[in-house]
């Protein structure tokens, strides 16, 4: 479904996304960007909190940012960390990709050396929860 410059451009899309993290706290900036079933791209970054509970992932704001502009489902989603192998999405953030993702949503886990991992989200989240 992707070519390898496809996937490489997007990791470029959350690599620019990442540098407005705002993680003071960790120090551990995580970009993130989407592509929806419009073809629409939506980015994200994680953002902390002096309140160290009320700190966001950058998925999860890429998701919370897409849906406030009519996203319905994820085709796609990239994430970017300085990891040393490619970041892994949490799992509070699996359950939200959960959300709105369909059997053929695909995640694109990446670092900073832009090595990455593309995996369908279902084998990366099976059974999770909807109503
Ligand atoms: N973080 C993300 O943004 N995404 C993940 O999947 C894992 C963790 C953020 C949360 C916090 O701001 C920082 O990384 C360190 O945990």
């Amino acid at each position: 479904m992707l070519n390898e410059k496809e996937i490489l451009e997007l990791i470029d899309e959350a690599i620019i996304a990442r540098e407005s993290a705002y993680a003071k706290f960790s120090n551990f900036k995580v970009g993130a960007v989407l592509i929806d079933d419009r073809a629409n791209h939506y980015s994200g970054c994680n953002v902390e909190n002096s309140s160290y509970g009320l700190s966001m992932c950058g998925e999860r704001n890429a998701i919370f940012h897409a849906v406030s502009k009519g996203m319905k489902k994820i085709k796609v989603i990239a994430i970017v960390g300085d990891t040393e192998g490619p970041l892994s999405p949490c799992g509070a953030c699996r359950q939200v990709i959960n959300e709105f993702s369909t059997e053929d949503t695909i995640v694109i886990m990446a670092n900073m050396k832009k090595e990455y991992k593309v995996v369908k989200f279902i084998d990366l989240f099976p059974y999770g929860f909807r109503l």
